[in-house]
């Protein structure tokens, strides 16, 4: 399978660049990642499915579609993947919220686990992972992986900003597990950066640096 979509709209691709400048300031930082979650959120949903129900207008009843099935799961990886919440809810009010948190270990860049709450079903909806970073994929893997572990079958994974080596890690371990991005930038610099990236998303949304 191993799908990796590219969002190219060319209003993603405008805020994105407006993001990567690294004179924004911490408010604008949030502002934009707010409103492009709005628009990969548009993007990641596009073929969810629908049944109809019946309805009644000021005039006569009807047959209308609706989002049919369990309402779906946020999985935002903390801290930076907070960023895309508040937008993504904004679209569709009813999802539910599993928190995942982890933090890459600067020397090793392993992920290390400090939080995980997620809903109790859910195992039984589409959960879409967030983080707006994937750049040696750790973070994302372990997500997915501790989310397997709960039994979740239906994934996704959202993000800014990818790496090609992390999506090559990620598909190398998840293949199943489709992606969608705004942008594949050129390579990890030896920090595991993303190179041209935009620098560390968390401190760029919350000032811690
Ligand atoms: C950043 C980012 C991802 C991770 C990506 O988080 O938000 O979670 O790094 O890197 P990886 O693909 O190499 O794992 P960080 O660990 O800096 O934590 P933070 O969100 O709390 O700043
Ligand atoms: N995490 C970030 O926030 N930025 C990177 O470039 C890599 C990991």
């Amino acid at each position: 399978m191993r799908d990796v979509h590219i969002v190219r709209h060319p209003l993603v691709q405008h805020k994105l660049t407006l993001m990567r400048q690294a004179e924004r300031t911490t408010k604008g930082f949030r502002e934009l990642l707010n409103e492009i979650g709005m628009l990969l959120c548009y993007e990641v949903t596009r073929d969810l499915p629908l049944e109809d129900v019946e309805i009644a207008t000021p005039l006569t009843t009807m047959m209308a579609p609706k989002l049919a099935g369990k309402k779906l799961v946020f999985a935002p990886i903390l801290r930076a993947g907070m960023g895309f919440v508040d937008s993504m809810l904004d679209l569709v009010p009813s999802a539910r919220v599993a928190h995942i948190g982890l933090y890459r270990d600067p020397k090793t860049l392993q992920a290390v686990e400090y939080y995980f709450k997620a809903p109790p079903d859910v195992a039984e909806r589409l959960v879409i992972v967030l983080d707006p970073m994937l750049a040696t994929a750790n973070s994302a893997v372990a997500a997915v992986d501790r989310l397997k572990e709960r039994g979740c079958k239906d994934l996704r994974l959202v993000c800014l900003l990818a790496a090609p080596e992390g999506i090559e890690r990620f598909h190398g371990v998840h293949p199943e597990v489709p992606i969608w991005t705004a942008a594949v930038d050129s390579h990890l610099n030896d920090h595991g950066y993303i190179v041209p990236g935009l620098g560390d998303a968390g401190d760029r949304m919350f000032g811690t640096k």
